[in-house]
């Protein structure tokens, strides 16, 4: 059952003390354990990353010492959640926030050891090839990943049998005509990068480079990110208006898995063609100029 973030302090603990029941959730008992306000001092995005991350992690195999790339990871809180709840040692992975900012917090987490926060391009990662052993991406591969060469040159990064998984905001069916009425006065062109599960299953199945594993919705998913918005982004009325008017028929959240295939082979990306240069006659009929004669403007 989820609580609703407004019944905050609304029990009596065992030792008399008021008990913060924000962001509890049976559906969620990892993340529940965290403290309400480092989650909301941690907020990057329009998602629960912990619960995005729990859910996630459910549909993957990851066991301790195994080397993640958390890609997108905003202010790092799933990739310390995931550092203590699996013991993986997460390459915690972000354009807009700050690595710096990131390493005090997981500092303070006491997760040094294991969460290692840097400031990196999804389009220009640093990293060798076959180096994790899963990627995960929490409510950020809709900025990137739905560009049809995404997937190759991201793959290249994870071992073969190695895992890709993401979870965010999506859609529980495509859109395929004009933009639902109740929809217009909130999206923005950049929205219709909101896929569904099986768009997913189709993005990236069809390239050969994963076996996709999983492609499903969270049940009630609007509800939990009108529940977060409420609670996080209470003056975005616009947003909680078009969650209200649609629930869930189109809004929720998206989960895909795959593993990379190993028979599957992955050419690395082209970053710089060595310069070749051979003088020809531009118009036929006309003679190679010798080099270092200045261009004719009639082309002979
Ligand atoms: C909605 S926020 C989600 C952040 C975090 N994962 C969370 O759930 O709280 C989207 C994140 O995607 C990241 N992002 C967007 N484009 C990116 C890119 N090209 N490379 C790396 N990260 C990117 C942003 O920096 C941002 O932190």
């Amino acid at each position: 059952m989820w609580l609703s973030p407004h019944s905050a302090t609304d029990q009596l603990g065992q030792e008399g003390f008021e008990v913060d029941n924000r962001f509890t959730s049976d559906r969620f008992p990892r993340s529940s354990a965290y403290h309400p306000e480092w989650v909301l001092a941690g907020v990057s995005g329009g998602a629960n990353p912990l619960w995005l991350a729990e859910w996630l992690a459910e549909a993957m195999d990851l066991r301790p010492g195994m080397r993640v790339l958390d890609l997108g990871c905003g202010r790092a809180m799933s990739s310390i959640f995931l550092h203590r709840e699996f013991g993986v040692q997460v390459w915690a992975t972000d354009l807009w926030f700050s690595p710096s900012e990131n390493l005090q917090r997981v500092r303070d987490a006491g997760a040094c050891d294991g969460v290692f926060p840097l400031r990196a391009d999804a389009r220009a990662l640093p990293f060798a090839a076959d180096f994790f052993d899963a990627v995960v991406s929490i409510d950020s591969l809709i900025y990137y990943g739905t560009d049809d060469m995404y997937l190759s040159s991201l793959a290249r990064f994870v071992k073969p049998g190695g895992q890709i998984g993401s979870a965010g905001a999506g859609l529980m069916q495509e859109i395929g005509g004009p933009l639902p009425d109740h929809l217009r006065s909130w999206w923005t062109p950049e929205l219709w990068s909101l896929h569904s599960p099986e768009w997913w299953r189709r993005h990236w199945g069809r390239t050969g480079i994963v076996d996709v594993v999983a492609a499903d919705a969270l049940s009630d998913g609007w509800q939990l990110w009108l529940d977060w918005h409420r609670a996080v982004a209470p003056d975005n009325a616009v947003e909680i208006t078009a969650l209200e008017a649609d629930r869930g028929r189109y809004l929720g959240y998206v989960r895909a898995v795959g593993r990379r295939r190993a028979d599957m082979r992955l050419e690395e990306p082209i970053v710089s063609i060595p310069p070749q240069y051979t003088r020809r006659p531009l118009i036929r009929g006309s003679a190679v100029a010798e080099p270092g004669t200045p261009p004719d403007p009639a082309g002979i």
